[in-house]
């Protein structure tokens, strides 16, 4: 059995995180930790709490996963290291020093770390697809739909998407004439590699991302769409395992599919 601990427990994410945890044969719900709803019974004796590290010492979990918020996720990385329990980091909004100063910690403390932007295998997908056509096209142009309660823009997603495409090429505005803002951002914001990506806050919206490739007389989308937050949790639950088993730092989904 994994004992597994969930930080964010009462939020979107959390709540599907202790129903999947809870239906998992090999995982054991040990631990909820979260800012609001304290003492509520998610689980059959599992209370929520907001003391995280007086948590991890009561219940000793194996890994913790965390959906929390932009704001005290890289806190709490260091905390589940320092602790020495293996986490699962599906919170967005970890700027690239602080992924690669987790990776380092993750690696001298030797505790794992998995950080995914996206749990979706659709959604991984998507990326992957984009990185092979980034091969063909000179132009890209990222799109990312989310709802409007969604802190971070961009979306994890649409970074680890440019990322990816980054790796096959450059520069993503090829033969483009000079542009000039007339209203700021209109062209949206620009990742290295000039790929532009455009933030849609909406009600209505799970997630969603598509990636606009052109060359000239043609366009490619590819579009992936999460109309609901079930689509995560076969990838959390693969996640709470690799971890477990393997107790390595691994940054994205399509590492350990
Ligand atoms: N990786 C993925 O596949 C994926 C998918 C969807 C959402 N997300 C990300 O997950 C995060 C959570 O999303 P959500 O829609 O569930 O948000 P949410 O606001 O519904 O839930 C967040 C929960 O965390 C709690 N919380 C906030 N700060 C806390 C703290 N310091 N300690 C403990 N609990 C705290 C809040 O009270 C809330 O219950 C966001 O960053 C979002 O972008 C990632």
């Amino acid at each position: 059995m994994i004992k597994v601990g969930i930080t964010g427990a009462l939020g979107k994410m959390g709540k599907e995180v202790v129903e999947a945890v809870k239906a998992s044969a090999d995982c054991e719900l040990v631990l909820a930790v979260d800012i609001a709803g304290v003492g509520a019974e998610v689980s059959q004796g599992v209370f929520v709490e907001s003391d995280l590290e007086a948590g991890i010492d009561k219940t000793t979990p194996d890994v913790i996963v965390d959906f929390t918020q932009p704001d005290n996720v890289y806190k709490n990385v260091k905390t589940y290291i320092e602790k020495g329990v293996k986490s699962v980091i599906g919170t967005t909004g970890l700027m690239p020093e602080q992924i690669k100063e987790i990776e380092k910690l993750s690696e001298e403390k030797q505790v794992g770390v998995i950080i995914a932007p996206n749990f979706s295998i659709g959604a991984v997908l998507m990326m992957m697809f984009s990185g092979l056509a980034a091969k063909y096209f000179d132009n890209a142009e990222i799109l990312e739909f989310h709802h409007n309660q969604k802190k971070d823009a961009p979306s994890g997603t649409a970074i680890k998407t440019a990322e990816i495409m980054r790796r096959e090429k450059d520069n993503f505005t090829l033969g483009n004439c000079p542009e000039k803002e007339t209203m700021e951002g209109a062209r949206g914001a620009n990742h290295d590699g000039n790929i532009r990506i455009h933030s849609i806050r909406m009600p209505g919206y799970v997630a969603s991302q598509e990636v606009v490739f052109g060359s000239s007389g043609q366009t490619l989308k590819i579009r992936h769409d999460s109309i609901d937050r079930k689509c995560y949790m076969s990838g959390v639950l693969l996640a709470i395992r690799n971890v477990f088993e393997n107790n390595k730092f691994i940054y994205g989904l399509e590492n350990i599919l």
